[in-house]
């Protein structure tokens, strides 16, 4: 039998409880990543009641104490988001059918691409709609694996009308179909998009335009539509590779209602007149202000409703849309040469005149901090350097917690080094400040807003739209590496789950 050498026995006992000490924490923190095969999104993390009341009893204390719109239904009811309907014995005003495809198809130049269509084509139909009307749509699933939905990226439907896979519906499969309902209760542009495996079937171009008209001003404007989205990398606008031509006649006024469906902060500004930016994200700009020499920055997801009137002499206008397809405004011609970027970029903080808003932001019910940060780690056991919500890594993020009626101030910080589109379901929130200076402008309110590198934000919003609602970035990809949390009212609960024999997979 061969002796070790006391020395070599010491050394070897040492390198295993080296390995030991090392792999082990390492071990256990890839497991402990690992998701379950089901999970309900209301399991996920730790609560976050944002300095307000916790649970039921003192939720009622705060309501019969505060003012509430929203007595006869407490917590203890425990309502079901598919609950949280529009109302069932109303007529629908405007009704569409959607059936979705995975195929091949061609853009406009003639370029093939493989992804997706609702009713063959992509981005599917505009859906219209006047201020008021019950829209109905029904979507049907010929042959897309894995399932869709439609989510209704600016409406704050009810919540199970949001079309979020495994926290407001099944995914629904290849076969299927689901009917959304909802009333279209606030004028201005907005799209849909499937939430199941969004940052894939978004990509591939499950998605389309909604735009609310308003009750009166109808037709006195020239009215078109932009979708930006990115097939395969190549830039489009309503799907086609080119320019976009809209007739508008000499001194008419045309409303161009820009959709960034992109994943990154899009620039977009006008040459040949000035413009005013009427409305962003489906809220309208009190008092804005004709701009020259200034571009546009629009948020992924996020909308932007230039209106221009168009030039006596009818020369053309061209909104340049981030690249080489744009919208040319005009009517004897079409030929606006582009022109470059322009350097300065219209800061929303200080645009338009100030209007007093609806609620008091300065006496919140609760305050949520939404820091968002990287670090290395494991994300459902695969190691890398993983976006993170207030320290913590999915699924260990925090739940925003509300009751129905507060007032909510949340600051978003982001000490990622990437700029990040945070999206808020539901709800709209107005911007209080950015980096600590004050907003001065007209109430600018939100559904998507892009928060830079080191940028801070404060918002505050209503919370009146009971459910549990995705609060995440819109750059899809960093969706599905895990930046994402919910906002959850009290006494309502989901059954849906991730995962499971659906195979939701919102992100
Ligand atoms: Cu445009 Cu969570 O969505
Ligand atoms: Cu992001």
């Amino acid at each position: 039998m061969l002796r070790h050498p006391p020395g070599g026995r010491v050394r070897l006992i040492v390198a295993c409880a080296a390995t030991v000490a090392v792999l082990g924490p390492l071990i256990w923190l890839w497991q402990d990543s690992l998701l379950p095969e089901a999970y309900s999104v209301m399991d996920m993390g730790y609560a976050d009641y944002g300095g307000g009341p916790h649970g039921s009893s003192q939720h009622e204390a705060h309501s019969a104490g505060g003012a509430s719109a929203h007595a006869g239904h407490g917590p203890a009811a425990g309502r079901d988001v598919t609950r949280l309907t529009a109302d069932a014995g109303r007529q629908a005003d405007v009704s569409v059918s959607l059936v979705a495809r995975k195929q091949r198809f061609r853009l406009s130049s003639g370029r093939e691409f493989d992804g997706y269509t609702l009713n063959g084509q992509s981005p599917g139909p505009v859906i219209k709609a006047t201020e008021g009307q019950l829209v109905q749509v029904r979507l049907i699933n010929e042959s897309v694996p894995g399932g869709i939905t439609l989510h209704w990226h600016g409406v704050d439907v009810p919540n199970a009308e949001d079309g979020v896979a495994g926290v407001t519906q099944d995914a629904v499969g290849v076969g299927k179909e689901f009917t959304y309902r909802f009333i279209a209760d606030r004028a201005g542009t907005f799209w849909y998009h499937s939430h199941q495996m969004s940052h894939e079937q978004v990509r591939g171009g499950l998605l389309g335009a909604l735009v609310v008209e308003p009750g009166s001003r109808k037709g006195e404007v020239t009215d078109a539509v932009a979708l930006v989205h990115l097939y395969n990398g190549v830039r489009t606008v309503n799907g086609r590779e080119g320019d976009v031509h809209v007739e508008a006649a000499p001194g008419a006024r045309a409303r161009v209602r820009v959709i960034n469906t992109e994943y990154g902060v899009m620039p977009a500004w006008v040459s040949g007149t000035p413009y005013r930016l009427v409305a962003v994200d489906g809220t309208e700009i009190n008092g804005p202000a004709p701009v020259t020499g200034k571009a546009l920055a629009v948020a992924a997801g996020g909308r932007a409703d230039i209106e221009v009137t168009m030039p006596e002499d009818g020369s053309p206008v061209r909104i340049h849309l981030g690249g080489p397809a744009g919208v040319v405004l005009g009517s004897r011609s079409y030929d606006a040469p582009a022109v470059p970027r322009p350097a300065a970029t219209l800061d929303l903080l200080t645009y338009g005149t100030r209007a007093p808003l609806a609620f008091d932001p300065g006496k919140p019910d609760r305050r949520f901090e939404y820091d968002v940060g990287r670090r290395p780690g494991f994300l459902d056991g695969v190691p890398g350097v993983w976006w993170t919500i207030n320290g913590h890594l999915y699924p260990d993020v925090p739940m925003f917690h509300v009751a129905e009626g507060d007032v909510v101030r949340m600051r978003i910080s982001n000490h990622s080094g990437e700029g990040h589109p945070m999206h808020l379901h539901g709800h709209h929130a107005v911007v209080l400040s950015r980096d600590g200076v004050p907003a001065t402008g007209s109430p600018w309110w939100v559904d998507s807003l892009e928060v830079g590198a080191d940028e801070s934000y404060e918002i505050a919003f209503v919370a009146d739209n009971p459910g549990v609602w995705m609060d995440h970035c819109h750059n899809l990809p960093h969706a599905s590496e895990g930046l994402v949390t919910h906002l959850m009212y009290e006494g309502v609960t989901t059954r849906f789950t991730v995962g499971g024999s659906a195979d939701n997979e919102p992100e």
